[in-house]
């Protein structure tokens, strides 16, 4: 059966709570942003109020992109990553893991719903991650699950993904991606328990997590991911088009305990990885 948007096709649908989101028809997209942009200000205003000096910094060691947070995520956050196709989000999760092991003793572990394990050892053995060596070395584990043992993650409460966290004392992790969890729920009601399992179970392990979301083009689209409100932080990754060129970019749109960056920086892809550059200007258009 196809997945379905109308709240009338389950019952249970019926009893989510309403969002402001979801109500009046009269607002404007822009309207309704600009109302939950209030809403999460209001939240860092308040976060922002108490004094973060001793928050543990988990850092990305990603060139410029640090400094935008204070230095790196608090530890044992839990980070949304998002943005479409192709506009770097598995590139930055594949750094996020290979510094954190490589130049901070932290070890990491990959959990695909999407490629297979070659598929991605060999996209990170272009930048120079090598990530087989680090496997070999017990510093790192991927695991891929097939569409049909998805489920065993929440009725095992993670089970085996937390026997490799205890054996190799695993400090960070990346989910590529809760899009493709979610599609593998049949309706709306069961996607939205098994993302709150999902958050639920990451936090119980205490790890530094970093969460792959393929979101909507549209500023609108991106907004009305209910995930956001879970995570601890957003970013958004951009690949804007200017004329006949593109451009990549990236923005914090959250981080809690932190006092982030209010700009969408531009960045590129190297072939060492990403750079941000956090005192220069996007050139393109953000829909
Ligand atoms: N070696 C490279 N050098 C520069 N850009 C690259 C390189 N490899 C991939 N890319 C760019 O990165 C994109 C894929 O990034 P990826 O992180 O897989 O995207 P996402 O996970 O957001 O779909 C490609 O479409 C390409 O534009
Ligand atoms: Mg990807």
């Amino acid at each position: 059966m196809p997945k379905s948007d109308s709240p009338s096709k389950t019952p249970a649908a019926n009893n989510e709570p309403k969002t402001p989101l979801s109500s009046p028809k009269v607002r404007t997209g822009a309207e309704k942003f600009a109302e939950i942009s209030k809403k999460l200000r209001e939240d860092l205003s308040f976060v922002a109020s108490k004094s973060n000096a001793k928050i543990e910094r988990v850092s990305t060691g990603i060139k410029g992109f640090d400094q935008i947070i204070q230095g790196g995520f608090v530890r044992k956050s839990t980070i949304m990553l998002s943005g479409g196709a192709g506009t770097g989000k598995t590139i930055f999760a594949l750094q996020y893991l290979y510094n954190g092991i490589t130049k901070f003793n932290e070890n990491g572990i990959y959990i695909s719903f999407n490629e297979s394990k070659e598929a991605i050892y060999r996209h990170a053995q272009l930048f120079g991650w090598d990530f087989q060596e680090l496997e070999n070395e017990n510093k790192f584990v991927f695991i891929k699950y097939e569409p049909h043992e998805v489920d065993t993650i929440i009725t095992e409460g993670g089970g085996s993904i937390k026997d490799n966290i205890d054996a190799l004392n695993v400090k960070r992790i990346v989910i590529d991606s809760l899009t493709t969890y979610t599609l593998l729920f049949e309706n709306q009601y069961k996607e939205s328990e098994a993302i709150l399992d999902l958050f639920g179970i990451l936090k119980r392990w205490g790890l530094t997590s970093l969460i792959i979301a393929e979101v909507g083009e549209t500023e609108w689209q991106r907004t009305q991911d209910r995930s956001i409100f879970l995570s601890d932080g957003v970013i958004f990754t951009y690949y804007l088009r200017k004329e006949l060129s593109r451009n990549r970019a990236i923005e914090v749109i959250k981080m809690r305990d932190t006092s982030h960056m209010e700009k969408i920086c531009p960045f590129m892809i190297t072939n060492k990885g990403i750079v941000v550059f956090p005192e220069a200007q996007v050139f393109g258009l953000i829909k």
